[in-house]
């Protein structure tokens, strides 16, 4: 087969490592991907944005399969474009992947699915907003989301009420439309399943540490560290009973069916389990982790869900769990610098990942070109003995500014109070 990736994060090397080793694929071209990707197949520096330029590469590859990574492309319709001209995509079409690109959008539909979610409302206008938080009465400050997609910036959870009314300005001029939601406590954790609008196969559950410093201080982040799978919660296929299928069914019904990956994003209460959000796609870092954890052919996986016939014989899950520490450039999320080139991928133990995200390759030499820059990978039988692999390989790579937390998986879960 001729197959795709479009993105160029660590989730679309993890991607193009898994379907590489497919007997099933001849030619693999990733767009634009980044250093990794370089390794496995060709990158082509076409910019996920650019969707009709994607589907004229489609076409002239005689591609057989494409698998978009990011959110963007998939919102602005990517999948019904190359669908349209009958190359086979594994995604969902603009219309279901408004469950990730509206926030508003999901919680209609949770609430017609009966699927649990942190109560809120939205707004237009900021006023209606500020005095809907002055009249909550509660110390709790609410949790302010942008509406839609915003690059992991949508997201501010205050600690007064006074950086609640501050962030409702600030994602108000970010977005336009903006929700105020109840604030949640408990245990998160990331609970994927590869979807068709009649079928699901539940992927490993993960735990994402988002914020930037030890101990979960300091700015969310697209995530510094994944652990899978954790033990704390009900099994991945108890999960999707109770949050994916009523979901998928209710997209369904209002005729936006779902093929992809739908990613919930959960809080586990003491009592309860709560939807934060929806994604319409594979995690990022959690895909890391969690492609390393499956024996058998993943591109058989994905290319079967998008013909619409999931064939879940194509992988079983190892009875391991995986680390994954994120190394990233000195000031992520904030402003950083890169060109630093890396050294030490050399003297990475053979089964220790290293998935890039923000590198490139020049003159064989890899350099780095962004915010989140490798994401180290270690399975064993225990989560002590994965993240004491994982952080010796990582202090074996350098460049210039490098930053990663220590306390990655040191337990099994953020927890949010
Ligand atoms: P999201 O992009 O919706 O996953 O939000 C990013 C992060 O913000 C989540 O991983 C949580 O840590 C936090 N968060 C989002 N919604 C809530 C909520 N209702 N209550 C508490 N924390 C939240
Ligand atoms: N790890 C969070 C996300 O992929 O949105």
């Amino acid at each position: 087969m001729n197959v795709l990736i479009i993105g160029n994060g660590g989730r679309e090397h993890a991607l193009a490592w898994a379907v590489s080793r497919s007997p099933q694929c001849k030619a693999l071209f990733c767009l634009p991907g980044n250093g990794g990707t370089a390794q496995l197949g060709q990158n082509i520096s076409i910019p996920t944005a650019n969707t009709q330029e994607i589907v004229e590469f489609a076409l002239k590859h005689k591609t057989d399969l494409a698998i978009i990574g990011p959110e963007d492309p998939l919102a602005s319709g990517l999948a019904d474009q190359l669908r349209a001209v009958d190359i086979l995509s594994f995604g969902p079409s603009a219309d279901a992947a408004r469950i990730e690109a509206s926030k508003d959008y999901a919680k209609q539909i949770m609430k017609s699915a009966g699927v649990l979610h942190a109560q809120g409302e939205s707004f237009t206008a900021k006023k209606l907003a500020h005095s809907y938080i002055e009249n909550l009465n509660t110390n709790n400050p609410p949790v302010i989301k942008a509406d839609g997609l915003a690059a992991g910036k949508g997201v501010v959870v205050p600690q007064t009420i006074d950086q609640a009314h501050q962030a409702v300005d600030d994602l108000m001029r970010l977005s336009g439309k903006i929700v105020v939601e109840e604030r949640l406590s408990g245990r998160e954790v990331s609970a994927m399943t590869i979807a068709t609008d009649n079928d699901i196969f539940p992927l490993p559950l993960a735990c994402d540490w988002k914020r930037v410093g030890d101990k979960d201080t300091g700015a969310n982040t697209g995530g510094m560290g994944v652990y899978a799978q954790p033990q704390f919660t009900e099994n991945a296929s108890t999960l999707t009973e109770r949050v994916h299928k009523p979901v998928l069914a209710e997209l369904k019904k209002r005729n936006a069916p779902f093929q992809g990956v739908l990613y919930a994003g959960l809080m586990i209460s003491e009592n309860n389990l709560y939807v934060l959000e929806f994604n319409a796609r594979f995690g990022d870092p959690e895909t890391q982790v969690i492609l390393p954890l499956l024996d058998g052919d993943v591109l058989e996986l994905l290319n079967s869900t998008a013909h619409g016939n999931i064939n879940k014989s194509a992988v079983t899950t190892k009875d391991q769990v995986a680390v994954g520490v994120v190394m990233a450039s000195n000031g992520y999320p904030g402003a950083y610098k890169t060109g630093a080139i890396i050294t030490g991928l050399d003297k990475i133990d053979n089964n220790v990942f290293v998935f890039h995200a923000g590198t490139k390759q020049e003159n064989n030499r890899i350099i780095t070109t962004g915010g989140r820059v490798l994401c180290v990978v270690a399975l064993a039988k225990d989560r002590k003995t994965a993240r004491e692999i994982a952080y010796q390989n990582v202090e074996r790579i350098q460049f210039n500014n490098a930053y990663f937390r220590r306390d990655i998986a040191l337990y099994e879960s953020v927890v949010t109070n």
